[in-house]
C-alpha cells in the first residue's frame, strides 16, 4: 500500500506514542524529558488547530507523524515550526523526507513567510541532510547544548527555510 500522509485523529495516537516513547527514550534526537508520560507526550505532541499533527502511514500502520505550528506568538507567529519522528523500524525508506514535503507545502498555503527548525541535534546527519536537501540552511549552532549519551555534549543548530 502506498505511504499516505494525513492529519492525525483521535484513533491514531496508538500508533504515534510508541514512535515518541522510543524516540524520547533514545535520548538522541530531541531535548524532551525522557520519563515523559504518555499523557504528557499526547499533550505535547497533538497540538490544537490551526495548528496541525499528521501521520504517515501504510493502510493501517503509522510509520511517522509530524507536528506544525507557529514558532512564536503575535509578532513572531508568521515563522512556521515543526517536528517530526520516523518509527525506527521505517527509517531510511522515504517517509521522513514525505513528512517534511507536507509540512513545507502547509507552511506555504497557510501564509507564513519561513520555517524555523529551533533545535536540530547536529549529530543527527540524516536529518541535517534531509532538511538541507529541502533548502533549509543552518542559521547558526548552539554550541554543546544537547547532551548526547554517546557522543557528549554537542551542538543545536537553527535552520531555516525562507519560503
Ligand atoms: C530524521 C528522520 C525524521 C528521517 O526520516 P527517514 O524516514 O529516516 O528519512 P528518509 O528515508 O526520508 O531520508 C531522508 C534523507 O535522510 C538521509 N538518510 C536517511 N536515512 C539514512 C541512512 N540510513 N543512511 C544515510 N542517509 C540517510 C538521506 O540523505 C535521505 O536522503 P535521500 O532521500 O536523498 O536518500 C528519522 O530518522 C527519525 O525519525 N529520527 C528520529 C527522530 C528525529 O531525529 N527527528 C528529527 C528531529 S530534527
Amino acid at each position: 500500500m502506498p505511504l499516505t500522509i494525513r492529519d492525525a485523529g483521535a484513533d491514531d495516537w496508538p500508533g504515534i506514542w510508541p514512535i515518541i516513547r522510543d524516540v524520547v527514550t533514545e535520548q538522541q534526537t530531541f531535548p524532551y524529558d525522557p520519563a515523559m508520560s504518555e499523557s504528557e507526550a499526547r499533550q505535547q505532541w497533538l497540538v490544537a488547530a490551526p495548528a496541525r499533527v499528521v501521520v504517515a502511514a501504510d493502510g493501517d500502520r503509522v510509520l511517522g507523524t509530524a507536528n506544525m505550528y507557529a514558532n512564536r506568538p503575535g509578532p513572531g507567529s508568521h515563522v512556521a515550526s515543526g517536528s517530526l519522528m520516523v518509527s525506527r523500524d521505517a527509517r531510511g525508506h522515504g517517509v521522513g523526507r514525505a513528512l517534511v514535503v507536507d509540512l513545507i507545502a502547509w507552511a506555504r498555503r497557510t501564509g507564513f513567510a519561513a520555517i524555523q527548525f529551533n533545535a536540530v541535534v547536529e549529530t543527527n546527519v540524516h536529518a541535517v541532510r534531509l532538511y538541507e536537501s529541502l533548502g533549509f540552511v543552518t542559521l547558526g549552532i548552539a554550541p554543546g547544548a544537547f547532551q548526547h549519551p554517546v557522543e557528549g555534549r554537542v551542538g543545536l543548530r537553527i535552520m531555516w527555510l525562507e519560503l
